[in-house]
Formats: C-alpha cells, structure tokens, sequence
C-alpha cells in the first residue's frame, strides 16, 4: 500500500479532475484582498470570495492542494507526531453545485478505492445534530453506526477567524492498538497518536462575520482538506509527518549540517524536528516574496527562521546553516513546485542574511536571557521583566515569542504589558522619524525601515561601488521584487550616490547588475543613517540582496562638485569683500549652476560683482588644494570654520578648507583643487527679500560656454552692423540711431502734408449747414492713428467742423464721430447719431454729445447710414443753415 507523497498528491487531483473538478495550482501563502489573515492557513482560504458568492470561481467544482502556514501550535512541533507550521492541504471545493452526499460518498471511493485504505480501521465523526450525514455514512456507504462518532461544536463545527464555516465531518485512520496510549478512555479524539484524523469534510452552510453572528449563505458549499503530511504517513506506514519521503529527506540534511545523528538524544530530536518544519515554511515563504521584518508576516517569518536558528544552536552549530538545507527542500519539493528551482539562490541569500544577523547577537542574547532568568528562579520570582524582554527583542533580535517560549521552559512569564508599552515607545520614535523624511521633501513615501539598517556612504571617495540591495519597497510596501517599469525605493548596505543635503542636489545614475539596469532618479536621506534612493527599473527584475553595481553619472557629480567648492569660495569673497555682515542665508548646488543668498542690505554694483567675481576667479587659479578633515564639532570650531546656526551638526563633522582662503563645515561633495573649477562667472544678482541678495553663478563647461554663446551673439552683432571689430558696433549703432532719427522726422513732414492734402479734399466735399458744416472721412484703413490724426486737424482748421468717420476694415466698419461745443449747443448729439448710424449697419454705437462711436457689419449700408446722418443733422441744424 506504500504509495509516495507525490504520488498520493497527484492521484487525489485526479480523482477529483474524474468528479468534473477543475484543478488550480496552489495560491500563494500571501492573502489577497483579505485583511483578516495574515497567511493562507487551509486550502479554502483563497476562495473565500467565490464560498461568499462575491466573484464568480471559473467552475463550481475546482480542486487544489495549498501550501498553507499554521503557527498556533507552533510549540507542538517537533514535539508530536503531527504538528506542523507548514503543510499542504489537498482539497475538493463545491461552489453552490453538489454537497453533503457527494462529498461523503467521493471520500470514501477515494479512500477504500484509490489509496486502499482497509475499512475496518476508518472511523468517522460527525456533527452531533448532523442526522443527515449520519444517514448518508451509514445507509449509502455502509459504515457501522458505531464507527460514526457524534461530537459537538468544539469538534465538529469548522471555522477559522471570520468567513465561511459550517459543521463537518472527519474521517480518521486507526493506527493500531500498539500506537496507543493504552487508557481505557483511549478511542477516536484522544490526542494520542493511535486515531489520526486525516480529512476533513466541511459542508459550509454560514458566513461568520467579525462580531461572531452566523448569516446563512445563500447556497450550501462544500470544503474538504486532507492533511497531506498526514495521509502519507498512513501511507508510507511511518509515526510521524517528520519520517515520510520529502520531510525525511530533509530531516536527513538537518543531521548531515548540524552533524547529529538523529535519534540519539531526545531531546535534540525535537530540535531536528523544529528545524525539519520550520525550514520548510521559510523557503515557501520567502519565494513567495515575505521577507523577514517585525511585523506582520514578515514577523512569522523572522520568528520562523530565529526558531530554527535557535534550534540550530541547541545542536551545537555555530554559524549560519539553514541556507545549506535549501536545495533539499527544493528537491522534496520541485515538482507541485516547479517555481522554487527558479527561486533557490535568492531563498538562500536571504535565510543567510537573517540567519547571520541574528547570529551575531544570539550568543549574548541568550547568555544575558539565561542568567536573568537564573537570578529569577534563584530569588522565586516568575516573571521577566518587560525592559529584558525588549532589550532582547530590540538589541538581540529575539522576536517576544521566542524569549516567552526560552522563559516557559523555565516556568517563567514575562510581563509583556510593559513590553508593549516600550515597543509603543519605539514605533513613536519611529513615525517621528518617518516626519523627518517627510521633512526632507518626500511626501510619497511612506515606509518604516528596521532600526538596524544603515547604508555606508562612499560617494566622497567613488562613484561606482558594489552593493547588495538591503531593502525594497514599493507603494509604501516591503517588497522582496520589482519588474521593470516599477518606481521604487531602495535601500543598498554601500552608495556612493550622495543625498540631497545642504543644498547640494541628489546625485542621478545607474544600478546594474546581471541582466538588470534601473535608473536612480532621486536620492534622499531616510530616516537612522539610511539613504534612499528613488529608482525606475529599466530593465530586468530587482530583488532584495540581489548584488548591483551602484554607478553616478560622473560628468554631472563633477560639475556639481565645480559649483559646490565655487559656492565655498564666493562666501568667502562676499564676506571679504562686502564684509562679514554677508552670511549665507540659502543656498543651492546643481550641475548646472549655483544660487546663494546672503545677508547684505543694498544691490552690489558693477566694481562689486567683478571684484568679486575676479576674487574668486584668481582663487581658481592658484590651484589650491581642497582639504576634506574629519574632525569633532568643537575641534572644528577651534579651527575657525565658517559654521552655520540654523544647521544640526553632529559631533563627527566634515571641514572643507581651502588655503587661507576658505574654511567651512560642510557634508558635500568638492573638488580635490581649485583649479579643476576652471573658472567663475556671475551671471545674476537680485533681491530674495529684505536684506538677502542673491547671486546665480556658473563653473567650468558651463561658464565656457557662457563665453562662447556670448561671442556667437557679438559676432552677428557684428556682421549686422557691419562693424569690422567688436569696438567699433557701438559706434556703428549710434550711426544707425542718428540715421532712424534723421529718418524719422523726415516721415513726420511727409505725414503732414499728406494730411493737407487729405483736409483739402475733405473740406471740399464738406456738407454745410450754415455756420457748422459736416466733414465725412470714409475710408478703409486700419491705421486709426492716422484717422485720429485727421479728426484733430480737421477741428483745428475749422472748429465748428462736425466730424464722421466711417472707417471700413475688412467686413466691419467703425464709426467715430465728434463736434463742437456749439454744435452741441445747437442740439446735436453724437451720441443719438451714432446710435441710428450703426443701427443702420447692423450694429451697436453710442457716446456722449460730443463724441462717440460705435460699429456694424453691414458694409453694404454704409451708403445708406451716411445719408441717414445727414439726415439726422439737417434737422437738428435747420435754423442755423437757415441763418
Ligand atoms: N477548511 C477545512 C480545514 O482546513 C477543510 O480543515
């Protein structure tokens, strides 16, 4: 009957493909969209939407078998038989299509006809009011009614947390009389190891939600899982999960790299055994991308991995080891998972990397542990105090779980009240730090990084550097892989990419590494001596301690390096210059340019800005050395370095000094000599506020080319003026002015003759109403200059003169009309006028009386709308035309 665990796995996918099942792969051991778990924990926890009716499954029958993590019992393992953390759960999934008797009934075809397994050692249970699946195991499948236990909700109601449940049914194997513990109470529920209850038939009738109430579900499902480990023990007819195939073989490994030989000291064992399960768990795990952390699933892991790594120690194993047993667990496992082969190498860099951090404080940590916990048994006392309990967990890194499991086997508790109430502390400290990066300009991050994470800045020294990629996160979320077209934030434990700080701009570049580019787009300071840098992935997939090559765009570092020490120089000439009134008050270091601002309470003259602009300029020129010294705060001070209040330094600071000239504090990038600066121009200087200039300036290439833009611009001056040397087009353009001069008063004569001309011709054709007379200037034209022009010489010839202008542009015309006090006097009204003028065109006009205007579109009316104001004024003008 020996059949092998993958054997037993694919035969019951089968079975249930043959029932018109579909089969899925196994889910990942992450939730999605469920905040009530933290990890799969049974083979209907990924389905739960389709139990509640929420999203359609792709069939109403569909059958897995799911990785799955327990830690409840986490202190059985290795201690029993069949306690695990980690297990694969085979399952048959009814979605509103067939239920209770099809579920017992393929149970029992599975079970007596494909593993074969005897009846006469298969018990069952069932729900105590559960009369109906007493019938269907009794009248359809034939089992003796003693072999049908009835138990109550404790047993036989299934439910984990919120979300489907209902009363079960369990089918148990009888292992043999010899197995078990020999009580006259001894028989199926005895936790002994002689009844293995190994599958679980679940008829999911309910929906708990988070207050405990039962809602009905809509259609009765079905949920089974067999525990695999399990029923390959029953198979393999071994004692315990620990001695079937996969499991042993890695059992096996375990022995091999601690160099025990198992079954020698019971003890041990069990430590054989917890490391046995709990390597398992890790390498699903983190394939499936949780990586070690405090909280969460991360913190399940971390506990997992120091567990194992404690246990590790009990066998006598000093270094880190759990890596070494990966390819086994790869092996038992590759094929329901062929995925892990892919992942073997990244599994193991990150077990090693945990297993090596702890390992570098397990020994002390437990030294102190134990000697607390011999002065408390010395004393009588039971109870650890809180602040040890967090020294270990902060200083040591023993997750609380494991300190509390080291102190029980010593009968002490901890006082885990006062431990919350530190660990509260610290996360206080910890979104204060997640303030400061908020302070430092980036508001899209949001993330909290582990207080042991540093990274090493080598950027004053290189500008490519090996590192190994510490930290990921994207969306705000640890992530162990980014792909390419992510935007993410990256922690390496070595960059030489500096930092956005004291004004000088974050270094841009590259990270590389084996089929992999990213670009670095931002870099900032994170919280606790980290630097983050903000990346697009351009190519391949990063994952977490994946090695890159840090790489900064060296031609822009350099020009930032020019404008930085330029920056240190100009201070200096300010306050030497101006006076040491000129403090720095802002500043700003890019590739391109530099602006700083500084205290002085007037605008600096031309002489200011070339003497300073020559001060500098000849500093530049000497090519002094800039020495970069590493000192105390008050050493530094001692020395006279230029400090700044408003700046936080710490008690390690950097001295920028550059011969006599300059010496300042200051954490940036520089130049090694003043020379490499090339040179320095000034190209703005302006007001920020009251009190504070600033001056723009530029370095090296960019000042060159300042020069050479500069030159491009006088030489067309040049050949524009036609000047044969650059002094002469001043000259050339005072010509040029004299001559537009001289020009344009000649165009002023001929404009006014013109214009006697044009009045000539208008009086002419003036109409008069005695002593006023009408002056119509009809003409297309848009210079209304010159029509305004006209009106005031036409007033000024005649000052009674009533003037019209019907000026046509294009398709509209513009009226503009004006008179004279008197005409005013006698009753005309410019306004009124052309009011019915521009009626007449299809427009709008008004005005006052003596002047006014308006417009229309009609141009063919203007014939008629001349006439219309004429006839207006003839009879407002009668008298005087009769006069
Ligand atoms: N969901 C049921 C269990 O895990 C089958 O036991």
């Amino acid at each position: 009957m020996y059949m092998s665990t993958d054997e037993i796995r694919e035969k019951f996918l089968q079975f249930f493909e043959s029932k018109g099942h579909l089969r899925l792969p196994s889910f990942s051991l992450i939730p999605k969209n469920d905040k009530s778990l933290l990890l799969i924990n049974a083979g209907m926890a990924p389905l739960k939407p389709y139990f509640l009716g929420i999203e359609e499954p792709p069939r109403r029958r569909i059958t897995t078998c799911q990785k799955c993590i327990r830690t409840p019992d986490i202190d059985r393992v290795g201690k029993t038989a069949r306690h695990a953390t980690f297990f694969e759960m085979l399952g048959n999934f009814s979605f509103g299509d067939y239920f209770k008797r099809e579920a017992i009934i393929w149970a029992w075809e599975f079970v007596t006809e494909v593993l074969k397994l005897p009846r006469e050692r298969l018990w069952v249970t069932i729900y105590e009011e559960d009369d109906e699946a007493f019938e269907i195991w009794h009248k359809e499948v034939g089992l003796e009614p003693d072999r049908i236990k009835r138990m109550g909700k404790e047993d036989n109601f299934w439910e984990i947390g919120t979300g489907p449940c209902g009363p079960c049914s369990e089918i148990y194997f009888d292992r043999g009389e010899e197995k078990g513990c020999g009580k006259p109470t001894c028989g199926i529920g005895c936790d002994c190891d002689r009844f293995v209850e190994f599958w679980n038939l679940v008829f999911t009738q309910f929906d708990k939600d988070e207050n405990g109430v039962y809602h009905r579900l809509k259609n009765p499902n079905i949920d089974t899982g067999m525990g695999l480990e399990r029923i390959a023990a029953i198979m393999q007819e071994v004692d315990s999960l620990f001695d079937i195939d996969i499991v042993k073989a890695i059992r096996d490994k375990v022995c091999e790299v601690t160099s025990y030989e198992y079954g020698k000291d019971a003890e041990k064992d069990v430590s054989v055994r917890v490391i046995t399960d709990h390597i398992r768990g890790t390498v699903f795990m983190i394939g499936d991308g949780i990586l070690p952390s405090n909280e969460g699933r991360g913190y399940v892991l971390r506990r997992l991995i120091r567990r194992a790594a404690r246990h590790g120690r009990m066998l006598g194993k000093k270094e880190a080891f759990l890596h070494l047993i990966v390819d086994t667990v790869v092996e038992s496992y590759k094929n329901p998972y062929p995925e892990l082969v892919q992942k073997a190498e990244y599994i193991k860099k990150v077990l090693y990397n945990e297993e090596s951090r702890f390992n570098q404080t397990i020994d002390v940590g437990l030294e102190i542990l134990e000697s607390e916990i011999e002065k408390l048994k010395k004393n009588k006392e039971i109870i650890l105090n809180g602040e040890i309990a967090f020294r270990m967990y902060d200083t040591y890194g023993f997750p609380l779980d494991l300190t509390k499991e080291i102190a029980a086997e010593k009968g002490i508790i901890v006082d885990q009240e006062r431990f919350d109430e530190l660990m509260q502390q610290q996360k206080e400290r910890a979104r204060a730090a997640q303030k400061e990066l908020e302070n430092a300009g980036w508001k899209d991050i949001n993330i909290v990084i582990d207080e042991d994470i540093e990274t090493i800045f080598v950027g004053y020294d290189t500008l490519e550097q090996d590192a190994k990629i510490l930290k990921i996160f994207l969306d705000n979320e640890e992530t162990a892989y980014v792909k390419e077209e992510d935007v993410c934030f990256v922690i390496l434990d070595k960059t030489p990419f500096y930092a956005e700080s004291g004004g000088q701009v974050a270094d841009k570049g590259i990270l590389e590494g084996e089929g992999v580019l990213a670009e670095v787009l931002d870099v900032k300071k994170g919280p606790k001596g980290t630097i983050l840098h903000k990346v697009k992935v351009l190519k391949g997939e990063i994952s977490v301690l994946s090695s890159v090559v840090a790489k900064v765009n060296e031609e822009l570092r350099l020009a930032t390096m020019k404008n930085h020490t330029a920056t240190h120089l100009l201070h200096s000439a300010l306050r030497k210059i101006l006076g040491q009134h000129a403090q720095q008050s802002g500043s700003q270091v890019t590739p391109d340019r530099l602006r700083f601002d500084f205290a002085h309470y007037e605008p600096l003259s031309e002489e200011q800005i070339i003497e300073i602009e020559k001060m500098v300029n000849n500093v530049i020129q000497q090519a002094i050395p800039v020495e970069k010294i590493v000192t105390d705060l008050d050493s530094a001070l001692k020395m006279g370095a230029t400090a700044l209040f408003d700046e936080k330094y710490s008690n390690v600071v950097r001295v920028i000094k550059i011969g006599d000239f300059s010496m300042e504090l200051c954490g940036g990038t520089h130049v090694d000599n003043t020379g490499q600066i090339g040179m320095f121009k000034i190209i703005s200087e302006s007001s920020v506020a009251a009190g504070v200039r600033r001056i723009e300036a530029i370095t090296g290439n960019k000042a060159y080319e300042f020069i050479l833009n500069t030159q491009q611009t006088l030489k067309q001056l040049r050949s524009k003026v036609k000047a044969s040397t650059d002094s002469e087009i001043i000259s050339k353009i005072e010509q040029l002015e004299n001559t537009i001069k001289a020009l344009e008063n000649e165009v002023e004569k001929y404009k006014l003759l013109v214009v006697e001309n044009e009045l000539s011709s208008l009086f002419g054709k003036a109409v008069d109403y005695g002593e006023f007379k009408l002056i119509v200037n009809r003409k297309e034209t848009d210079d209304m200059d010159y029509v305004k022009l006209l009106t005031d010489k036409i007033k000024e010839r005649d000052s009674k003169a009533i003037v019209l202008n019907i000026i046509q542009q294009g398709s509209k015309v513009t009226i503009l009309m004006s008179c004279s006090k008197e005409a005013v006097k006698k009753g005309v009204d410019c306004g009124k006028v052309v009011k019915e003028v521009c009626s007449v065109l299809g427009g709008k006009g008004g005005g006052r009386p003596d002047f006014a205007q308006g417009g229309g579109n009609d141009i063919s009316k203007i014939d008629m709308a001349l006439q219309t104001a004429e006839n207006i004024l003839k009879d407002i003008l009668k008298g005087s035309a009769q006069k």
